[in-house]
């Protein structure tokens, strides 16, 4: 029965709605907590050490952490594997494989694919640079975050990695989150409008309030 599910188209792309919902909630959850940098080192080291510490004492130091990273990777996983599986279905599915006058898919399908390759690509990098620091610019320090951010966002290329990341992000959720209600029955012809606009509202918030760090300490508002 799983299995049948799993199988098919429909139950991959409810995969990928789910688990793009799931990742949707953190990069909000996400987003918010970066704007506490506008507030200041002692603050926004404080949160960082709080991530750390919350649940206690039910919880042990960093468990619901490693249990929110848990969570993540599966989200991340599936997501890329059903991502990779409906894009091959698609590729076999075409009857004219040898022509090519038209585009293979269309514009949105190929924002979304070369949209999550980037986003990869930058997730492998971001944690290499502020949880690991092993591509850290300056000297990573493990427990003050707000350094490391500002170092980071001291490079050029720190720069440019995010802000075309963030972009990515934007455009990524803004089809995503679209295609996301359709798939699980949240659309409708009426709605459609509605979920649209939830959809660019959203894009644009998240990209904004991530892109206001960078922008922070590139014109010495964060130092
Ligand atoms: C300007 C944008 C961003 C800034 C300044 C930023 C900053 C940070 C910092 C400082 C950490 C380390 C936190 C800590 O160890 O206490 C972190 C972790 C992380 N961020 Fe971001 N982030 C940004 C954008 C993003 C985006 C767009 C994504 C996802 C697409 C993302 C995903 C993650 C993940 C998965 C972690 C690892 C959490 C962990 O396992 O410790 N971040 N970020």
């Amino acid at each position: 029965m799983a299995r049948t599910a799993w199988d098919s188209t429909v139950g991959k792309k409810t995969v990928m709605a789910v688990s793009g919902l799931i990742m949707l909630l953190y990069l909000v959850a996400h987003m918010i907590g970066n704007l506490k940098i506008f507030f200041g080192a002692g603050e926004f080291n404080h949160y960082a050490h709080w991530l750390r510490t919350v649940g206690e004492p039910f919880m042990h130091y960093e468990w619901t952490l490693w249990l929110i990273r848990v969570v993540l990777v599966v989200a991340v996983v599936a997501h890329a594997v059903s991502a990779y599986q409906l894009s091959r279905r698609d590729i076999k599915a075409r009857p004219n494989k040898y022509v090519h006058r038209k585009p293979r898919a269309s514009y949105a399908t190929r924002t979304m694919r070369w949209g999550g390759i980037i986003l990869a690509l930058f997730i492998v990098w971001h944690i290499l640079d502020l949880t690991t620091g092993t591509v850290h610019s300056g000297g990573f320090e493990t427990g003050k975050p707000y350094q490391n951010v500002v170092d980071t966002f001291s490079t050029w290329y720190g720069n440019v990695i995010y802000i075309v990341a963030m972009l990515a992000v934007g455009l990524h959720i803004r089809h995503g989150f679209w295609s996301a209600a359709q798939t699980l029955g949240a659309g409708s012809r009426t709605r459609d409008r509605a979920l649209r606009t939830t959809a660019n509202a959203l894009a644009l918030l998240l990209t904004a309030g991530f892109i206001a760090v960078p922008v922070g300490v590139m014109t010495g508002v964060v130092s």
